[in-house]
């Protein structure tokens, strides 16, 4: 299966679609009792306590839009940073008990479904604190395990054909998904989960690393046998996601070994169902990168996509702009954050609406993107309830911080039906899609494409959770019916596909 078989691509998201996709037709069944383990571990590995560190920082707004450039930081990672990283991207934040389920750990980000099946490792030199290796993180536990002894981050130089970040970086955090953790629930469609929680996470990582002023940068084009079989992975079970190189030094003179010795460590199992979806598996090994070449050609396609011109019926955002680094700290946010399961339908102001859109729209360091705030989304939302702000649908011009009007209306009822005929979105003051043009990123990145457009939505909903809780506006992702919404927003969206939604609101 060949990277440009886009085909693959188009079977895998049509087939995933609510309410018809030939892929969600096949009978499942989930019991939460059941629910699997979130916690992969190790059973012969000790494992190194991080230090966990929970004051507050810089201000949210400010470190989710910021961004490191290549000369501005030689701050670099130590473990007391790592700790606080890794907590604030993937570790416990709060503890709830349900009757009949028992306790649930909930996490730094939000998950579908709280399955929690995403996992970072870590790959170093020697650091403060920290000898050179390859580890998996425990957020159970707050400890590293090491997996390998000695400095392997020349095999991910050489995974991501000589990256620029990768090659100076002293920390390399790797995310995977171990997929039958979220399928078990949500069948094949978890193949987009794998993104949208994969992203949530990152969008923490991202904040706190600028935080912490370590330059950073989101690897999407990378050798997946490589970097899978350096993590030791199953690679039926759990496969590498995403790569996020921390800090930046001296190139890295570690040497790629010749040979990545297969561990087989033994873990407690993985999840308690062993079913492996076969569409996820095909679509995953289809948008697989197998060469350097290949890897270095994907990274160089030009992804901007024509720009549009809206019209002039709309607004500006009125952001806040004074006193920013004095708004709530991301540590604070990302420890009161939780998906909101009740909106009142009181309205949010404007101010915060559009500090919300302004602050998560800045930019994302990728690679697959030319510059710091080049994007591959769209943004559409629905207006139930925003003080001075006309009902209606709107799109968002990044380019002016603008929204057109669409078209103006009450649009409670529509709402709440294209998310899934759940409250949530009639009940919340407003809901925004996130969409791209999937025809266009397929012809131009290939099945890889699919990867790049989920995982940069995923991101932004996950900075639109943290803008949200700063201004006191409670958020929640939420699945939707895909072909409903772009009918909905037509003809503005008559070729867009939604790759994430978000709903913000009035707890
Ligand atoms: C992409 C995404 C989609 C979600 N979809 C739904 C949904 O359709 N309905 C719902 O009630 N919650 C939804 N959630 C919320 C999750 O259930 C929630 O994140 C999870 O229970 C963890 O709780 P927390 O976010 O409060 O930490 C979604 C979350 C994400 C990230």
């Amino acid at each position: 299966m060949n990277n440009d078989e886009i085909q693959i691509t188009w079977n895998y998201h049509n087939g995933t679609k609510h309410p018809n996709g030939i892929f969600l037709m096949k009978p499942h069944f989930y019991d939460p009792a059941l629910r699997p383990s979130p916690y992969k571990i190790y059973k012969t590995l000790k494992g190194i306590s991080l230090p966990l560190d929970r004051n507050p920082t810089s201000s949210t707004l400010k470190t989710i839009s910021g961004v490191i450039g290549q000369n501005e930081s030689d701050n670099l990672p130590d473990l007391q940073s790592l700790g606080r990283i890794l907590y604030f991207s993937s570790g416990i934040t709060k503890t709830i008990s349900f009757v009949g389920l028992g306790e649930f750990e909930f996490r730094a980000a939000s998950c579908t479904g709280a399955l929690y099946h995403i996992e970072i490792y870590l790959v170093c030199g020697d650091i403060p604190g920290l000898e050179a290796g390859v580890y998996h993180f425990d957020p159970k536990e707050m400890k590293l395990d090491q997996l390998r002894k000695g400095d392997f981050r020349g095999v991910l130089v050489k995974a991501t054909a000589d990256e620029n970040y990768v090659k100076h970086a002293p920390v390399i955090l790797v995310y995977t998904d171990i997929f039958t953790r979220n399928s078990i629930k949500y069948g094949t469609r978890e193949y987009r989960h794998t993104f949208w929680d994969c992203g949530t996470i990152i969008a923490n990582t991202l904040a706190m690393c600028n935080s912490h002023h370590f330059r950073t940068k989101v690897i999407m084009g990378f050798l997946d046998n490589t970097v899978n079989s350096l993590l030791d992975l199953n690679q039926e079970k759990e496969v590498s996601i995403a790569l996020i190189p921390i800090g930046k030094a001296n190139p890295t003179g570690a040497k790629e070994p010749t040979k990545i010795e297969t561990l087989n460590l033994p873990t407690e199992p993985l999840s308690n169902y062993d079913y492996d979806d076969p569409e996820i598996a095909k679509i995953h090994l289809a948008s697989s990168l197998t060469s350097p070449e290949q890897v270095l050609s994907w990274r160089s396609k030009n992804t901007s996509i024509q720009s549009y011109k809206s019209s002039t019926n709309g607004v500006v955002l009125e952001p806040k702009i004074s006193e920013i680094s004095r708004e709530t700290p991301i540590e604070t946010v990302i420890i009161k954050r939780g998906s909101t399961r009740k909106f009142s339908r009181e309205s949010i102001s404007f101010q915060q609406l559009s500090t919300i859109i302004h602050y998560s729209t800045r930019g994302v360091c990728i690679d697959f993107l030319q510059k710091y705030g080049d994007s591959i989304i769209d943004m559409y939302f629905i207006v139930n309830s925003v003080e001075n702000l006309e009902p209606g649908t709107y799109y968002f011009d990044k380019k002016r911080n603008y929204l057109e009007l669409l078209k103006e209306g009450i649009f409670r009822n529509e709402a709440m039906h294209l998310g899934l005929d759940q409250d949530i979105p009639g009940d919340g003051s407003v809901c925004v899609f996130f969409m791209t043009n999937l025809e266009k990123i397929l012809a131009k990145l290939e099945n890889r494409g699919y990867r790049a457009a989920q995982i940069e939505a995923s991101i932004l909903g996950g900075r639109f959770y943290l803008a949200a809780y700063s201004q006191n506006v409670g958020a929640t992702g939420l699945t939707f019916y895909d072909d409903e919404v772009t009918e909905f927003f037509s003809p503005h969206s008559k070729d867009k596909n939604t790759m994430f939604m978000i709903v913000l609101g009035k707890k």
